[in-house]
């Protein structure tokens, strides 16, 4: 069973800027607002692993497969709507394929730049590791670069520790970045 169905909403907020955003799952009339996004963190070079745009197929691919997940709840899903625009996308996955690892999920957030440092982050992390714990999962993993500061901060925020790192994992621009991973237990 799902925690949240496609498109159902989980809850507005306003941001500390005043501006408001509707949190809530995504859904298919999502697909070209999910392709601009993330487009937009691709352009801008933001500290994530994805370095490509996808194609409009690739990203149907994509989001045919996250919400056949979303129905069969594997998988807790938010974006954040401001003003009809897809300003944030994050989710956490259930690791399905080994059994002794179905309590784990793996999670992973983006703001668009203009959204960033209002508190947007820590409301959908704070939401995810709630519907993680409806999915039934103990433990939440994420990676991260380790020049990525902003994410560390977040992520010590609400609770996530530093379990490990991958020295030189990314090759980003000819230089070596270590890849750090980070664990809470809910
Ligand atoms: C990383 C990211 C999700 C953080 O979300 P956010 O909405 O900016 O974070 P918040 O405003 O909720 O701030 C949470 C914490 O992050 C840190 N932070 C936020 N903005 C910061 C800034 N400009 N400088 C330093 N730390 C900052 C602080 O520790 C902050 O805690 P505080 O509110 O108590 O000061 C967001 O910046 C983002 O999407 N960046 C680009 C994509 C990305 O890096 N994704 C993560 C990949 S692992």
């Amino acid at each position: 069973m799902p925690v949240l169905s496609p498109g159902q909403p989980c809850k507005e907020v306003v941001l500390r800027d005043g501006r408001k955003v509707v949190l809530r799952a995504p859904a298919w009339r999502d697909l070209d607002g999910l392709l601009t996004f993330i487009s937009e963190l691709v352009e801008e070079r933001a500290e994530i692993l994805r370095t490509t745009k996808p194609s409009r197929g690739e990203e149907a691919e994509w989001l045919g497969r996250r919400l056949a997940a979303i129905e069969k709840g594997s998988l807790a899903a938010l974006v954040a709507e401001m003003d009809g625009q897809i300003v944030a996308n994050s989710e956490v996955e259930q690791r399905t394929q080994f059994p002794e690892m179905s309590h784990v999920g793996y999670l992973g957030i983006g703001i668009l730049k203009n959204c960033r440092g209002i508190g947007l982050g820590t409301t959908l992390m704070e939401s995810l590791i709630h519907l993680a714990k409806q999915l039934g999962l103990r433990i939440i993993i994420l990676d991260m670069l380790a020049t990525n500061t902003v994410a560390r901060g977040l992520y010590e925020k609400v609770g996530f520790v530093e379990v490990g790192k991958i020295p030189k994992a990314i090759n980003r621009d000819g230089k070596y970045i270590d890849l750090i991973r980070f664990a809470i237990e809910i």
